[in-house]
């Protein structure tokens, strides 16, 4: 793995000619992406600005041009007609500001008065490396292109630590208010939510309050890409909590998780109505963001980061690495949130290959089980062996994915096997194969796995056992992978 210096990785780009080179030699990658938005060059990760403005989506996602590796961040924007049909739109916000010399982190976008607005966390940093995270916004101008204020809207406070990020905006009808949630962390370094408020959006934030959210206040040491949306008559709370291990996580630290209650803005208070749940039980999903101003009020979009901070992947030896998840549709069913990858999808489809054994790169994978035991493996040798396992275990009602057996394995300290629960007999999984990426759908949406996947040649086969009955449709590309900065 390479190793970085705080002066490589802070590198301002100065020209597109920079990196060139680079982007022509990763688009070479057998590992590039068909249908995932994934970085130009460099990094990818969590998304932001994630909105519907004028029947046009807009997504923005976090930027490091270098290579593979967290350093000075930009948001790099694209959008879409469909959310499945992305257009490179080149870079959305610099880090070319004092306030935001050190990075454009993350943040949200509201539409409003006829403009679509970013919320960003502008990351300063003094001489001696201290953070000061500002709390920033933008406007999209008749340019397309995000133009800056001059000043940040407010700073940190001070009775908490320097983690202070993620501005996700919001309106709230019932009190003809602005809202912000900041992810935060408390100064004995717990997981916190700061609330602002203002009745106008580029002016008169104030400081709220700590959300509270009784039973919660000891998860975690940092929440990250705080997000709230409501899905029919119900509330639903999305966080990325740091610095833990949550059971039957493995080793890792990182999680994207989801609770379901109501929230009191006159409290500033979130009642749980049921236990937390992860949003997806796979290795790599982190900094979820649902979109603003879908124009559906039973509804969520939701798209996310298809990798985890601190975890290393294969590309990176090519200087890139990250994508975005497909984007999927939220529902409650009792108490959990049912996610559909968006019906654009099913568009992508082409021919239904032959169930011969082997797969293609790029293809969905529908498998019918009849809720008894049962296993299927993708990605095994022509003999069977190896592959990236799915075993259901009836009496469990739950998937076990192991993928200690592929060829190139990676981010093994954090745990190569993880379960996902159902809420009901495994019926049907819908996967969806990306070359480097694989998010399994259980059940319509159930619940959801994604992992990054690197097949070597040898590995594009698959087999099961058991009663399963193997689909597979080939998918069309609809991302083009084109040179845009
Ligand atoms: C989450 C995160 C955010 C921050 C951004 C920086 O992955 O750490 O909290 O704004 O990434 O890239």
């Amino acid at each position: 793995m390479r190793e970085w210096t705080r002066e490589e990785r802070y590198r301002v780009l100065k020209s597109a000619d920079e990196i060139t080179d680079l982007h022509e030699r990763i688009i070479k990658s057998s590992y590039r992406q068909a249908y995932h938005v994934q970085p130009v060059t460099g990094l990818s990760s969590d998304p932001n600005g994630f909105a519907c403005f004028n029947g046009v989506w807009h997504l923005f996602y976090q930027w490091c041009p270098w290579g593979a590796v967290h350093g000075l961040k930009y948001w790099y924007h694209v959008t879409s007609p469909d959310l499945m049909h992305w257009k490179n739109e080149g870079v959305g916000i610099y880090p070319d500001c004092e306030y935001d010399n050190r990075g454009v982190h993350s943040g949200s976008a509201i539409s409003a008065d006829g403009r679509l607005y970013f919320f960003y966390t502008g990351n300063h940093r003094d001489e001696d490396w201290t953070r000061i995270p500002y709390t920033c916004a933008a406007v999209l101008g008749d340019d397309g292109k995000p133009c800056k204020l001059d000043k940040p809207l407010f700073g940190p406070r001070d009775d908490y630590s320097e983690h202070q990020r993620d501005p996700k905006v919001f309106y709230v009808e019932e009190k003809s208010r602005y809202y912000i949630f900041i992810g935060a962390q408390s100064l004995d370094k717990k997981g916190r939510v700061l609330v602002y408020s203002s009745e106008k959006l580029l002016e008169g934030w104030e400081y709220a309050g700590e959300l509270k959210v009784p039973g919660y206040e000891d998860l975690g040491g940092m929440w990250e890409c705080p997000c709230i949306g409501r899905v029919g008559d119900k509330d639903i709370l999305l966080f990325s909590p740091q610095y833990t291990k949550l059971p039957g996580r493995g080793e890792s630290t990182n999680h994207n998780i989801y609770i379901i209650g109501n929230m009191d803005y006159d409290t500033l208070t979130f009642s749980p109505s049921s236990d937390y749940r992860h949003l997806d039980y796979g290795f790599d999903f982190y900094a979820a963001q649902l979109a603003s101003n879908t124009g559906d009020p039973d509804s969520e979009i939701i798209i996310s980061w298809i990798g985890l901070p601190d975890n290393h992947y294969p590309t990176e030896e090519e200087d890139w690495e990250g994508s975005m998840t497909l984007p999927r549709r939220l529902t409650i069913q009792g108490d959990r949130l049912i996610q559909k990858p968006v019906d654009a999808v099913y568009e992508l489809r082409g021919d239904k290959l032959s169930a011969d054994g082997t797969l293609a790169p790029v293809c969905e994978v529908v498998a019918g089980f009849d809720g008894n035991d049962a296993s299927l493996k993708l990605f095994t040798k022509a003999d069977g062996s190896g592959g990236l396992r799915i075993d259901y275990d009836a009496g469990k009602m739950t998937c076990t994915i192991d993928r200690t057996g592929m060829d190139k394995r990676f981010n093994t300290q954090v745990g190569e096997v993880l379960d996902m629960p159902l809420g009901s007999p495994l019926k049907k999984l819908d996967i969806f194969i990306d070359r480097s990426s694989v998010e399994i759908f259980a059940n319509d949406g159930e619940a959801v796995f994604t992992t990054h996947l690197y097949p070597t040649e040898r590995e594009f086969n698959y087999a099961f056992s058991g009663a399963v009955d193997v689909e597979i449709w080939s998918l069309s590309s609809s991302v083009k992978d084109d040179f845009v900065v």
